[in-house]
């Protein structure tokens, strides 16, 4: 192990605060992400309060999970609010077009999300109707959802046996605009958005930030039309207006749509392939950004990444349309290498969800439909080691020497990443080793305050592939680390090959 590799860091020079909605997550009626994942009923034998699964709300309890956004995705453009209110035996049925074709009985709908988001202590992220719904189905829903006197809405949210208004500070304003959310153009949207988002109304004092629909991938063309079509300048309150953030989806997958790469069957290509396409998310964010900034230099629009994440083939054997698939050592490495990212763009990305929490995509947790078991996968690991993060400052990573690379597809991937936050006396370093098989130490400059103290965690596996399973819940898991010592400039760090570490610091 060379320790030819120095990341300074300079711990008195915050940068821009890492929101901790960074950290968020998404929720769609698909698959068994909400039935069988979240959702059980009263009436199951798996422990549950109201319905809901205690052990995934306890789960995600511990890693702080800052908002949820729902109905969806796909579906949420099908959605129709009042369909999922009132009891629950009198509730209409609807097909799920978008995932698996099955019939959505709708036992799980609005009073069921917002009694989730109490229990997780989550910011509700609600994803209005563009695609199907009216303006004043959106209208009514966020007046059911926020009012508090006696208004048509209020009045019956209270016949639903709910008196006290909810408070739902982040809203969707369609999604995936340009698909599934009604195969729109840039400019038609535009208009769309900037007509729903007026009726998206701050009853009882609850502020909302409207989100619209944004780019997929690279369409810089998308973010343009969109920041075009408003004034990002104020809203006489200091926001821009109608809408307040736009958004941007983008999934890591290592082949075309028609085969994804297998979730636990790859070898080293593709594990580079996967993290160089990761690494993309940085691309992303610096051509969306500088779009952006040319109308909004002083950032007063956000750019919420609400679909991020893995999307391999589905686990063999299971429905295609309900996108289950495992999570492996390389979902993790894909996380933090995104977290990474994120933390660099906290000026302008100011919240992100990935795709999705439970049993669907990139999970932080898989349930057994036979035994009802919950595993917790790797890339969980990385949101728990990385919650020192949340509404920290973020501080800048420079390299000394060089930094290694790996070809991949004749694009260069360094094979370290590396950022850093501080708050109050704490700071946390991230540091990911993508190299499959080389060792690293690296020495931390540390500069500008004192160092008191230092802890580290590691989450590494055996094989590339390792992930967890009922039988074996703990193959990937996070574990204290000893490979940190101190060094006349600060730290010397070991990073075992395909490893995330993070170094948690007490300071003066
Ligand atoms: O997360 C799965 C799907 O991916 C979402 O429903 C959709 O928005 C995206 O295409």
């Amino acid at each position: 192990m060379g320790t030819d590799l120095t990341a300074v860091i300079n711990l008195d020079l915050p940068g821009a605060t890492i929101s901790r909605h960074i950290y968020g997550h998404f929720a769609e009626h698909l698959g068994r992400c909400i039935y069988g994942g979240f959702w059980v009923g009263e009436d199951s034998d798996v422990p549950n309060v109201g319905g809901i699964r205690s052990d995934v709300v306890a789960a995600l309890r511990a890693i702080a999970i800052p908002n949820l956004r729902w109905p969806g995705g796909c579906f949420a453009d099908d959605y129709h609010w009042r369909d999922g209110v009132g009891p629950r035996d009198e509730r209409p049925r609807m097909v799920n077009s978008h995932w698996g074709d099955v019939v959505e009985d709708n036992s799980f709908g609005t009073q069921e999300f917002m009694a989730l988001c109490e229990l997780l202590g989550a910011d509700p992220y609600v994803s209005g109707n563009v695609g199907s719904g009216s303006v004043r189905e959106m209208s009514e829903w966020i007046e059911y959802l926020t009012r508090g006197d006696d208004s048509p809405m209020a009045t019956l949210r209270r016949q639903h046996g709910r008196d006290a208004p909810w408070r739902v500070p982040f809203w969707g304003i369609g999604n995936e605009a340009w698909g599934c959310g009604g195969n729109l153009r840039a400019e038609q949207f535009a208009s769309l958005a900037r007509q729903y988002a007026t009726y998206v109304r701050e009853h009882a004092g609850n502020d909302v930030y409207r989100i619209a629909a944004g780019a997929n991938v690279d369409d810089y063309h998308w973010t343009e039309t969109l920041m075009r079509s408003f004034d990002p300048l104020e809203d006489g309150e200091g926001r821009s207006a109608p809408f307040q953030g736009i958004s941007l989806h983008y999934y890591t997958m290592t082949g075309p749509w028609s085969d994804k790469g297998s979730a636990t069957e790859f070898g080293t290509e593709e594990w580079y392939r996967a993290l160089a396409r990761a690494a993309h998310m940085e691309h992303l964010l610096d051509r969306h950004g500088a779009v952006m900034d040319r109308y909004d230099p002083k950032k007063r629009v956000g750019l919420v990444v609400d679909e991020w994440g893995t999307w391999w083939n589905v686990e063999p054997g299971t429905d295609p349309g309900f996108l289950y698939q495992q999570n492996t050592l390389r979902d993790a490495v894909v996380a933090s290498r995104h977290f990474d990212a994120f933390h660099r763009h906290a000026g302008r990305v100011v919240m992100a969800n990935i795709a999705q929490t439970v049993n669907v995509l990139q999970a932080m947790i898989l349930t057994d439909p036979e035994t009802d078991a919950l595993v917790l996968t790797p890339t969980y690991h990385v949101f728990a080691m990385n919650t020192g993060h949340h509404d920290a400052d973020a501080l800048d990573v420079h390299w000394r020497g060089e930094v290694p690379t790996s070809a991949v597809d004749d694009v260069e991937l360094e094979t370290l990443s590396a950022s850093a936050s501080t708050r109050g006396d704490t700071a946390l370093v991230s540091l990911t080793n993508l190299d499959v098989e080389q060792d690293r130490t690296i020495v931390l400059d540390l500069r500008g305050r004192d160092l008191l103290k230092h802890t580290a965690q590691v989450l590494t596996g055996p094989t590339l592939s390792a992930h967890n399973t009922a039988a074996q819940p703990d193959a990937v898991a996070s574990a204290r680390h000893d490979g940190v010592r101190p060094h006349p400039r600060g730290l010397e760090v070991d990073l075992p090959a395909h490893s995330y570490v993070t170094v948690s610091l007490g300071l003066a």
